[in-house]
């Protein structure tokens, strides 16, 4: 398998060998740093980091990963370029190209990492757009492969916002590897008709399934895997929040949701979570709406079926191998 020179935007562009190919050397690379053993063949190498919108885990998990494999990183963040303000995408990649071998981007739209990687000469990964977000989706795959010990005909249940960038990508994930994905949430919040029709082709060939509904013990009994994202995403206007709690709060992951998908289900979570009112905004939340948690209850979130600190720090095993992969 060679990805030298490949981009990674989303996993709608990679085949399942070759998803499969990066969860095995993520698997590999994990291993080795457990046991002590250094990969640290890109050395003299450097890679630049663009965050349009803030970050924790894709920041750090590039930046250790670059700097386990012997590279140097340079982060701009979200107001300190001139990115998007006095230069354009195509000259910003002609730019980095020649002082970086790869360039990763978070920012708003997919159309603008797409535009990065048509104009850089060396690889572009995708830290998360509106519409995807593809470095998470290794995360999640090699963590349930941990847990279960293989993808096919796992099902996975998402609930919350399906039209963003976790439900979509998480929609193309279980597709590309024959799992069953279902998307349980009120009909307005369902993922785009054109790509979920793109999976359900994509599935057929993989063995896998698309589902959507709005009826909650339906679209969770029996799940492997229960799986949500914040109902408002970075980027998002503040008024959105009315009317997603309003048409989120059914859709919240409890104790009868994980009861109902039964005791082989495992929680999890992109991050960061509204679990409780811990935080600046879930207090400014929980204060305007009266409500103590929101996509997960707090007893969910801590209980033994949660795995979203095992997801975290895969995060950083399979961007290592990401980088590991495409750079040439
Ligand atoms: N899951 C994730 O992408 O987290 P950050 O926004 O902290 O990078
Ligand atoms: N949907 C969330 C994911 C964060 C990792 C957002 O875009 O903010």
């Amino acid at each position: 398998m060679d990805l030298k020179g490949r981009d990674f935007l989303k996993l709608l562009d990679f085949t399942p060998e070759e998803i499969t190919y990066l969860l095995d050397l993520a698997a590999e690379l994990k291993d080795k740093k457990k046991k002590g053993i250094p990969v640290d063949d890109l050395r003299g190498k450097n890679v630049a980091l663009i965050f349009e919108k803030t970050s924790t885990r894709t920041r750090c998990a590039f930046e250790v990963a670059a700097h386990d494999l012997g590279m140097g990183t340079t982060y701009l963040d979200p107001t300190g370029s001139q990115i998007g303000k006095k230069e354009s995408i195509a000259d910003t990649a002609r730019v980095l190209s020649g002082m970086f071998e790869g360039i990763e981007y978070r920012g708003f739209g997919q159309e603008i990492v797409e535009e990065l990687a048509k104009y850089a000469k060396v690889p572009v990964w995708n830290g998360l757009t509106n519409e995807f977000h593809p470095t998470q989706m290794l995360a999640d795959l090699l963590t349930i492969r941990e847990h279960f010990g293989y993808l096919k005909d796992i099902r996975l249940t998402y609930m919350g916002d399906a039209r963003y960038n976790m439900g979509n990508s998480l929609m193309v994930a279980c597709a590309k590897m024959g799992m069953h994905f279902t998307a349980c949430t009120t009909p307005e919040y369902f993922p785009a008709k054109e790509l979920v029709d793109q999976c359900k082709e994509i599935a057929a060939q993989t063995g896998g399934s698309v589902t959507l509904t709005d009826d909650v013990t339906a679209g969770t009994k029996g799940a492997d895997v229960i799986y949500t994202d914040v109902w408002v995403s970075m980027g998002e206007p503040d008024e959105v929040w009315t009317e997603r709690i309003k048409a989120l709060s059914p859709y919240r992951v409890n104790r009868t949701v994980m009861d109902n998908a039964g005791p082989q289900a495992i929680f999890m979570h992109c991050l960061p979570a509204f679990h409780d009112l811990k935080t600046k905004i879930g207090a400014h939340i929980g204060e305007r709406f009266g409500i103590t948690e929101m996509e997960v209850t707090d007893e969910v979130f801590e209980s033994e079926q949660s795995l979203v600190f095992e997801e975290a720090e895969n995060r950083m095993h399979t961007i290592k191998a990401v980088m590991a992969a495409t750079i040439a």
